[in-house]
């Protein structure tokens, strides 16, 4: 992995002035804001085995949203270089993300309702009707038992009895056959709104989904993990959005859009549980509830 000489190297020969360290998100790749001739750059580089795999699946992502047609979520420019090769990202400076923009924002409400517009037409244009709905919900519901097994029972934050109660959850009975660009982890620290456009720089590999999930982990990681400003009505407006329009776009009824929504909330508890049972555990077990009250009314 690429240790601080590595590093080094990298801004060097790239003649890239270092001018910030990036500390949102959770993983460890080392994110830069550099000065790169006139303009302004941000540099992604693995420094650990996990981040490594991240950026190995941000760049499959890439790729996968270039055959969807969608690419103009992505920074206009990206290029992945390697050094020693390891691979690295190279990517336009997209201003500030969302989270950190709507804590200085004068229309918080305001940027909650921008977000609509530029996904309904994201999810418009990446829907794919040939199944998969399905598949996607059994990797969500993968998701929330890893949590629970490895995380959330061990530390004494939930009960075994959870684990039955996950794999029991069945959305077999409904056909989710229309599918389309949303990844479950999407949170405010990775998208970018603003005047020229809506940008998604980090996306994993499993991005095609249900934008129920996608919206749920948004909206929830909004108001009750972050306490983002104006998030309690944000929060209406988002989860209206997804049941309503978004519904109709795959093709699902309001009921079970309401459904795909808790369930969407079951995941984001479990990992904003997930991510603090080390450093507060009094907010983690806040969320161990949470995620357990979601999957109750299921
Ligand atoms: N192109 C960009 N323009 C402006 N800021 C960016 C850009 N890319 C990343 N950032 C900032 O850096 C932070 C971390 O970057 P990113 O989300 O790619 O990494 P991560 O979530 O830490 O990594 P991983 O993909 O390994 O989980 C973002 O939350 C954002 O604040
Ligand atoms: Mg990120």
């Amino acid at each position: 992995m690429l240790a601080s000489k590595d590093i080094a190297d990298i801004l060097d020969e790239n003649d890239f002035t270092l001018l910030n360290q990036f500390t949102t998100g959770n993983s460890e790749s080392a994110v830069f804001l550099v000065r790169s001739k006139e303009e302004k750059k941000v540099v992604k580089l693995p420094t650990s085995q996990r981040s490594l795999d991240e950026i190995t699946s941000n760049i499959s992502a890439y790729r996968t949203i270039h055959e969807w047609g969608c690419e103009d979520i992505l920074p206009p420019y990206l290029e992945i270089r390697s050094y020693k090769g390891m691979p690295y990202i190279v990517m336009s400076y997209l201003g500030e993300d969302f989270e950190t923009k709507i804590k200085r924002s004068k229309n918080p409400l305001g940027m909650y309702e921008s977000l609509c517009g530029p996904l309904e037409r994201l999810y418009r244009i990446t829907i794919r009707g040939n199944g998969g709905g399905n598949k996607f919900l059994a990797l969500v519901r993968n998701e929330i038992f890893r949590n629970f097994e490895q995380f959330l029972i061990p530390s004494g934050l939930s009960s075994s009895k959870y684990l039955e109660r996950i794999k029991s959850i069945d959305f077999s009975d409904d056909d989710y056959l229309i599918t389309c660009f949303s990844p479950y982890d999407f949170t405010p620290e990775d998208i970018f709104i603003s005047n020229s456009g809506f940008f998604y720089p980090d996306p994993k590999q499993e991005c095609k989904g249900l934008p129920q999930i996608s919206l749920a982990c948004f909206a929830g990681v909004s108001r009750d993990a972050y306490g983002l400003p104006e998030s309690v009505t944000g929060y209406k407006i988002l989860e209206k959005f997804a049941v309503k329009t978004c519904s109709e776009i795959v093709d699902i009824s309001i009921s079970s859009a309401e459904r795909l929504f808790l369930f969407g909330r079951a995941l984001q508890c479990s990992f904003s549980s997930r991510v603090r049972i080390y450093g507060d555990k009094e907010k983690a077990s806040y969320f161990a509830k949470e995620s357990e009250r979601h999957l109750d009314l299921l």
